[in-house]
């Protein structure tokens, strides 16, 4: 054989064997809206362990905490034909998708992994459309949480943390009569409907929580308990700086970091931007569990997968389940996240003490029926419920709106989607 002859043969091989040799490594194109510092590090856990397997990620990021930029993204891509393989999705937004057909499922990878005997069912349930296994969960993040500076606490006596939405504005009040901010926010809808859930659950309690807010029941949307969820949100609006518009969550916690404001009030994420600049609890930060009554706002991340095409795509799709329910993994990703694994044989050691009050106090919630889905974070209702408390929420805080005008456009907004 000449040698051109043999080159030709070899050439003619590899192209044969090359798209062989990438289609056991599969790709994956991740949609997500992990942007900030602390999310970065944590989504590059997940990029480099895809990688370390030989796959090919194909990032897909989309600005704005919260997802609402993101959600918008993915329905166009879906109505495009063109759906990424992966996508950051949770709660009954997991349920919708899988309705329309979207979803494909990934019992394979379940079965194997044994997920039922390692999930809370809280979770597992969340993560199955009718039965099978359409997206896999990476972590449980609390919500009700105040990050607070205790440098700045100390300069007015503070030490500990507020148990009431009253103590709370006693301690605010203190800080502001100091000159200082008390309370960090910006000025995105979610982070103030975020603000908003954390009261709803303090002021009303679990209880009120489920029946207004996921059962939609028209005399407690209405009642008296909403009209002082209202006022403390109102309260709330004298207690951030003036400089809050266009501020992103993130900042946010950078100011309470730099000593900017005293506190803010966020989901264990913002765990995630102290421990990326170096920052220990107890020390440096401070995590305390906002007035809640015993109760604990769930949120947890998951990916979706949506139905694609080719073996290689769905490879990439199988290799990420896989992944994304590893143990060592989900260590590595929650330590950077904030947030705790969503398995629950993987032991907190090394994690930090808001880690394991998180872990703790979600125990007892669940024990004591005292675990809501979050709100805010989309894992209550469906999107169209929670569009309008976003609307009415959001208006309320950046208005003079009186809590009685807000509690009557919600109930009114509320009863229309129903009626549709
Ligand atoms: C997500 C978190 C994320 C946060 C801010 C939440 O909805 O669950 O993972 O860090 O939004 O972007």
């Amino acid at each position: 054989m000449t040698s051109l002859k043999a080159f030709a043969i070899a050439s003619a091989v590899a192209s044969v064997m090359l798209p062989v040799a990438s289609l056991a490594d599969g790709t994956v194109e991740v949609l997500h809206w992990w942007t900030s510092g602390g999310e970065a590090k944590a989504v590059g856990e997940l990029k480099s362990a895809f990688e370390a397997q030989g796959g090919t990620w194909v990032d897909s990021p989309i600005a704005g905490g919260g997802g609402d930029a993101a959600m918008t993204a993915l329905r166009a891509r879906v109505v495009a034909g063109n759906p990424p393989s992966a996508v950051q999705l949770k709660g009954p937004g997991i349920q919708e998708w899988a309705q329309q057909g979207d979803l494909a499922d990934i019992n394979d990878v379940a079965t194997s992994g044994k997920w039922d005997s390692v999930l809370p069912p809280v979770l597992a349930t969340i993560m199955k459309y009718k039965g099978d296994y359409v997206a896999a969960p990476v972590n449980i993040h609390r919500v009700d949480w105040i990050w607070a500076n205790p440098q700045l606490l100390a300069k007015v006596g503070v030490t500990a943390a507020p148990t009431t939405w009253d103590e709370f504005n006693a301690v605010a009040d203190k800080l502001k009569a100091a000159g200082i901010t008390p309370l960090a926010n910006g000025s995105d809808p979610w982070q103030d409907l975020t603000l908003w859930d954390v009261i709803a659950l303090g002021v009303g309690g679990p209880d009120f929580y489920k029946k207004a807010i996921i059962d939609l029941d028209p005399a407690q949307l209405t009642g008296d308990t909403m009209i002082k969820v209202f006022d403390q949100m109102r309260r709330m609006r004298g207690y951030v700086d003036a400089g809050y518009a266009g501020r992103s969550w993130d900042l946010a916690t950078r100011m309470v970091m730099n000593g900017e404001a005293a506190m803010q009030i966020m989901g264990d994420w913002a765990k995630g931007e102290f421990a990326a600049a170096g920052k220990a609890p107890g020390k440096d930060f401070l995590c305390w569990p906002a007035p809640n009554q015993g109760g604990y706002i769930l949120n947890s991340d998951s990916f979706a997968f949506f139905k694609v095409t080719g073996a290689d795509k769905i490879k990439g799709q199988k290799v990420l389940a896989g992944l994304v329910m590893a143990p060592d993994f989900q260590r590595a990703f929650n330590l950077a996240k904030g947030s705790i694994p969503a398995r629950t044989d993987v032991p907190l050691d090394g994690f930090d003490t808001c880690a394991q009050k998180s872990h703790e106090d979600l125990l007892a919630a669940i024990s004591g029926d005292k675990l809501v889905p979050s709100l805010s974070q989309e894992m209550a209702i469906s999107r169209s419920y929670r569009g309008e408390f976003l609307d009415v929420v959001t208006q309320f805080y950046n208005s003079d709106m009186s809590s009685a005008d807000a509690v009557r456009q919600l109930a009114a907004a509320v009863a229309r989607v129903k009626a549709q």
